[in-house]
């Protein structure tokens, strides 16, 4: 069975890697039950370079290719973790060529690294997205700013669209899924979960198909 992942980088602190060694493990442990296709996001390190690049003035393509560059990296660590000593994939066509477990960043301007999960997922057939991040799940408003923020048990794919831009911003921004990874979890009918990629315990569990705490999206 396939499963694709995005990771968001904000879980990937450098400064942390204790975590990303307990990652690995799991990761590890999976992969021998299941064929993994993980997409790694850019974090902070992204974010540092858009910041910086939009200072100096640089187009949006360039502010994008800098974010890309940062989830390159941010899968090359992954990679290390897994003893994988393959080129990080540049491409949707060249990952799923690839025998799992396979780990990469993004493709090319135009969308987040979720985006590039649900193209995955769609190319190589996976039966479900596991979208984990630092938030556990989807809320009514922004958990981190609003004390009545409520957490969705599950979604309707309907809802979640009306709740993400359907066009790509600008470089570095992030709604609560991006919405080409909607539409497409939509128009595959992608089974899909929203996870905090800081408890192992839920990612595990949201990998396998089990209850988690987090947010189901309703296809
Ligand atoms: P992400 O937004 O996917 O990384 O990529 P992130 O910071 O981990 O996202 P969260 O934590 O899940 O919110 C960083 C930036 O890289 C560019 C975009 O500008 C994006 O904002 N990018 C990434 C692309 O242009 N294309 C890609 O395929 C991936």
């Amino acid at each position: 069975m396939r499963v694709a992942i995005a990771l968001g980088g904000s879980l990937l602190d450098l400064d942390r890697t204790e975590y990303i060694a307990e990652l690995g493990c799991l990761l590890r442990a999976v992969s021998r039950d299941l064929d993994l296709y993980l997409v790694t996001g850019g974090g902070r390190t992204a974010r540092a370079y858009i910041r910086a690049g939009r200072s100096l003035g640089a187009p949006e393509e360039v502010l994008d290719r800098l974010g890309i560059a940062a989830t390159r990296l941010n899968a090359l660590l992954v990679k290390a973790t897994l003893d994988d000593q393959r080129p990080v994939s540049l491409s949707i066509e060249e990952a799923a060529a690839s025998p799992p477990p396979v780990v990469m960043g993004g493709t090319v301007p135009g969308h987040s690294t979720d985006a590039v999960a649900a193209m995955l997922a769609r190319a190589v057939g996976a039966r479900r997205l596991v979208i984990a991040t630092d938030v556990d799940g989807i809320y009514t408003a922004d958990p981190k700013r609003d004390a009545r923020a409520r957490r969705y048990q599950s979604i309707s794919i309907r809802e979640l669209r009306s709740m993400c831009p359907d066009e790509w911003r600008a470089a570095g921004t992030s709604s609560v899924v991006d919405g080409i990874a909607c539409r497409i979890i939509e128009e595959e009918r992608l089974p899909s979960a929203v996870v905090s990629g800081k408890n192992l315990q839920d990612l595990e569990n949201a990998i396998y198909g089990r209850e988690f705490n987090g947010t189901t999206i309703e296809v």
